[in-house]
């Protein structure tokens, strides 16, 4: 008995310290410390519930199958693509957002979202609603990087930044809320232009983050945006089915990203940017459903399905399905959980699986 008893202890106390080790050497072996987020809805965690603007979800049915059965301010039933992504890569299942006085420097050193919904590139995009333009976002995480020096220690806070991985998801809202909702850019340029000025400040973006020390991007590309269920409802002239010519631009936009991101990769010395495309995992999911286990795509979840998000997907919610995961999409602009967690199992297969290893 003593002697099995004093195995036992001494296994014990070898044991703790060995465990504690061995999360400290997967701690410092990790290649990416943490997730830094910037982009709109598809990517926000929740900022918006701090700024004045009704692009808001921290109300019911939002969240309603995320942890606890709350709304954050995703604009999802459930969790968004980059906290699949986050917890990919052994991290947090989940990115808080920068505003959300809830979290503080100590849960931001593995992961931050300055995303806003409702935002674009273009500063007129994120006028509309007044919501964070990009440009503001940078000052954010100019921001952030002063408190992780004081929190890490400038030389561990200058290595984080570079091993962390930066998410850029945005430009939806410039083409559908902006450029062909309201008079303006649409006057100033034809698509093609519009295009090629929105390239412009994701290549002008993508510079200033490398200046501020970040070698590990992803460029997130455009969805289908003419299969979002929004559109579809508008689309009375073909039968409610995807508007191509959004699905059209969001080909050509995502064509000069690609490039923009072979260019940089060459011009900028050790960047390592990776353009992380969901178009194709959306249109095969909004094609093939049933592969996927859906069984409703051309409308949403939440309330009639063919308009709402945001307060009016709340108000109406009575409507709402049973159950999400037989929907593509949750309101009538934004992807369920599932969808979500398909395409980030996607984006990382094909794109993010470099910084993996
Ligand atoms: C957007 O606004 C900011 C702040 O006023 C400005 O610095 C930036 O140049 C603007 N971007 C474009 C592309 O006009």
């Amino acid at each position: 008995m003593e002697g099995q008893r004093k195995v036992l202890r001494f296994s014990l106390l070898f044991c703790i310290p060995l465990l504690q080790l061995l999360s400290l050497a997967a701690q410092t072996i990790a290649k990416v410390p943490a997730i830094i987020v910037f982009g709109d809805s598809s990517v926000d965690a929740g900022n918006n519930n701090f700024i004045p603007t009704v692009a808001r979800s921290n109300f019911e049915p939002y969240g309603r199958d995320f942890q606890g059965g709350k709304p954050t301010g995703r604009f999802s039933n459930g969790r968004i693509p980059t906290d699949f992504i986050s917890e990919a890569f052994g991290i947090k299942p989940y990115v808080p957002p920068y505003l959300d006085p809830k979290y503080s420097i100590s849960d931001f050193t593995t992961g931050v979202t300055f995303a806003s919904a409702a935002t674009g590139y273009d500063n007129a995009t994120s006028d509309i609603l007044s919501v964070i333009p990009l440009w503001k976002q940078l000052e954010y995480y100019k921001g952030y990087q002063k408190k992780l020096g004081a929190y890490l220690g400038e030389r561990r806070a200058k290595e984080t930044i570079a091993k962390s991985l930066h998410i850029i998801s945005l430009g939806t809202n410039d083409f559908l809320e902006n450029y062909y909702a309201i008079p303006g850019r649409a006057s100033q340029y034809t698509p093609s232009e519009y295009q090629n000025f929105l390239a412009g400040i994701a290549e002008n973006f993508i510079n200033k983050l490398y200046g501020l020390g970040a070698r590990k991007i992803s460029l997130g590309g455009l969805p289908p945006m003419g299969c979002l269920p929004l559109e579809r409802t508008t689309n009375f002239a073909a039968g409610n089915d995807c508007v191509s010519s959004y699905n059209n631009i969001a080909l050509e936009f995502n064509d000069k990203l690609n490039k923009l991101t072979t260019k940089l990769n060459h011009n900028l010395p050790r960047i390592r940017l990776v353009f992380s495309n969901p178009y194709d995992a959306l249109f095969h999911i909004v094609n093939k459903p049933a592969q996927y286990g859906f069984q409703v795509t051309s409308m949403a979840c939440c309330a009639t399905g063919m308009f709402e998000m945001g307060y009016s997907c709340s108000r109406a919610s009575l409507f709402s399905c049973m159950d999400a995961s037989k929907y593509v999409f949750w309101d009538s602009f934004h992807p369920t959980e599932k969808t979500n967690g398909i395409i980030a199992n996607y984006v990382l297969k094909n794109a993010l699986f470099q910084f993996m290893h």
